[in-house]
C-alpha cells in the first residue's frame, strides 16, 4: 500500500502512513498564475499498487476537488491497482438532494467524477448525509470521530460529566456517541432548515442542562452563525459552562471570534481540516479501517 499525501492534507497523510508503517509517495503540486493547479507524483509507476489518496475537500473545495480529480486519474494511468480516496470533509454534501426542482445534485455529481478517475473507494468522516452516500455504486465508508472528541474532553476531566448535544434531531447519533464515553446524558437542539435561504433556526424545546456543563457537538462549523445561536440557547437554559466540538472545523471568516463571544469555553475540531482548533487527529481512525 502507498499512501499519497494530497496538497490539502499532507500532514494527516503523513500521520496516516506513520501509524500504517507504509510509504508516501512526495507530492509536487503549484497553482498556475490563472488559478489551475498542477500536480507531479514523484514516482516512475504505480504499478500493481493499492494507492490511497488523502485529500480533505475543505474551501477552496472546487479546487481541491479537481487536485483530488487529477491525483485520482494519474494514480489510474500510472497502473495503481486500486485507489481508496480518503475524503475526510467532503465537500458538496450538503445538498444532498433536489430540494427545490431544477436544482442541481452535487454530491451525486462528485461522486461520479470520483468513480469516473478510476476511484473504487470512498472513506469519509461524519459525512453531513451518510444514507445518501450508500445509494451510488462505489463503496463508500463512512467514519465517526465523535468517540475521539469525546476522549478529548473525558481526558481534560471537566469536574461534573457534562451533557452531550446534538444539533438537530436527525444528528442525535453524535450525542449518544458522545454519551457512551462521556456519560453525563444526552440530548438535541431541535433546529429548522430554511429549504430556499439554508439558514438554520433553533426551535424551542425542554433541555436538561440547568447548572450543568454542556458540550455542543456539530459535524461542520462554517459561518459559526449556527453554532453562536445554539450558545446564546443552552446559556439561556441555564447551562454552566459550554464546550464546542466539530468534526470539521472550516471556521470561515471571524466564525471562531463569533463562537467564543457568545460564550464557548473552548472550540476543539479534528485534523480533517486543519486549522488553529483542530486538536484532535482522526488518523487513527483512518489508518484501523486501512489495516483491515
Ligand atoms: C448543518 O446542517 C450542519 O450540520 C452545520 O450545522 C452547518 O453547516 C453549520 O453552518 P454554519 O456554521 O455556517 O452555521
Amino acid at each position: 500500500m502507498k499512501i499519497i499525501p494530497g496538497p490539502a492534507s499532507k500532514e494527516l497523510g503523513k500521520r496516516i502512513a506513520k501509524l500504517l508503517n507504509t510509504e508516501t509517495v512526495p507530492v509536487f503540486f503549484k497553482t498556475f498564475p490563472d488559478g489551475e493547479s498542477y500536480i507531479r507524483f514523484d514516482a516512475e509507476t504505480l504499478q500493481d499498487e493499492n494507492v490511497v489518496i488523502v485529500q480533505t475537500t475543505s474551501p477552496p473545495q472546487d479546487q481541491r476537488l479537481i487536485q483530488l480529480l487529477l491525483m485520482a486519474d494519474n494514480a489510474l494511468d500510472m497502473k495503481a491497482k486500486s485507489i481508496i480516496a480518503v475524503v475526510p470533509y467532503f465537500a458538496y454534501s450538503r445538498q444532498d438532494k433536489r430540494f427545490l426542482p431544477g436544482e442541481v445534485f452535487s454530491i451525486k455529481t462528485i461522486v461520479k467524477l470520483l468513480k469516473d478517475c478510476g476511484v473504487n473507494r470512498i472513506i469519509t468522516v461524519n459525512a453531513h448525509n451518510p444514507k445518501v452516500l450508500k445509494t451510488f455504486k462505489i463503496l463508500v465508508e463512512d467514519l465517526s470521530a465523535i468517540p475521539l472528541l469525546a476522549e478529548y474532553f473525558k481526558a481534560k476531566g471537566l469536574g461534573d460529566n457534562p451533557v452531550s448535544l446534538s444539533l438537530g434531531k436527525k444528528a442525535l447519533s453524535m450525542a449518544t456517541e458522545a454519551d457512551s464515553v462521556l456519560k453525563g446524558g444526552f440530548d438535541y437542539i431541535s433546529t429548522k432548515r430554511d429549504v430556499i435561504t439554508g439558514s438554520v433556526t433553533l426551535e424551542e424545546k425542554e433541555l436538561p442542562i440547568k447548572n450543568r456543563d454542556v458540550i455542543i457537538f456539530d459535524d461542520i462549523i462554517s459561518s459559526g452563525g449556527t453554532m453562536a445561536k445554539a450558545l446564546k440557547l443552552v446559556k439561556a437554559h441555564g447551562a454552566k459552562k459550554v464546550y464546542v466540538a466539530c468534526v470539521h472545523p472550516l471556521l470561515m471568516g471571524d466564525a471562531q471570534k463569533r463562537i467564543l463571544e457568545n460564550g464557548a469555553e473552548e472550540i476543539i475540531g479534528t485534523d480533517s481540516v486543519p486549522s488553529p482548533v483542530s486538536k484532535v487527529s482522526i488518523a487513527p481512525l483512518i489508518s484501523k479501517v486501512l489495516t483491515r
